[in-house]
């Protein structure tokens, strides 16, 4: 489990993830797909929410994949299906969340207005 507070977290976030993802026997290339999807997970979290941590572990079932559970303390999010789509952003590009659904396997976001948002990323090993 890793802290995620300021913008500059997200070199840490990314760093965890891919030595995580190096341990496995997760090609270089998707190794650093999922570097990359944690970097805009820890960068939405710095800018958009207050703090929060992220999780990493591998899991078999339904195949073998890393698991990435983000929590945040924040405002949360008001139109997830919305927030998802390219160029919907609040003061950004609006790419971060389209691009973490193309960089791993699975996306499921939830979230409670006034509490927080789980952002839970999977990326299969092969
Ligand atoms: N953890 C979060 N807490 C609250 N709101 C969020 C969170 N993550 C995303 N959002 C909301 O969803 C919108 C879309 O996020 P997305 O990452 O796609 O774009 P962005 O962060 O605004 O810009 P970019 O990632 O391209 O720099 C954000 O502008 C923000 O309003
Ligand atoms: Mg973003």
């Amino acid at each position: 489990v890793l802290g995620c507070k300021s913008t500059a977290d997200r070199f840490a976030c990314a760093a965890l993830a891919r030595a995580f993802g190096r341990s496995t026997e997760m090609s270089v290339l998707r190794v650093e797909e999922l570097a990359l999807a944690v970097a805009e997970l820890a960068s939405n979290v710095a800018r958009h929410a207050v703090e929060g941590e992220i999780e990493l572990r591998r899991l078999e079932r339904p195949r073998a994949h890393v698991e990435i559970v983000c929590r945040d303390r924040g405002p949360g999010i008001a139109d997830v299906e919305l927030a998802r789509r390219d160029g919907v952003s609040c003061d950004g590009l609006g790419l971060g969340l389209g691009a973490i659904e193309r960089l791993v396997d699975e996306v499921s976001i939830e979230s409670t207005l006034g509490v927080g948002t789980i952002v839970t990323l999977r990326k299969w090993i092969r």
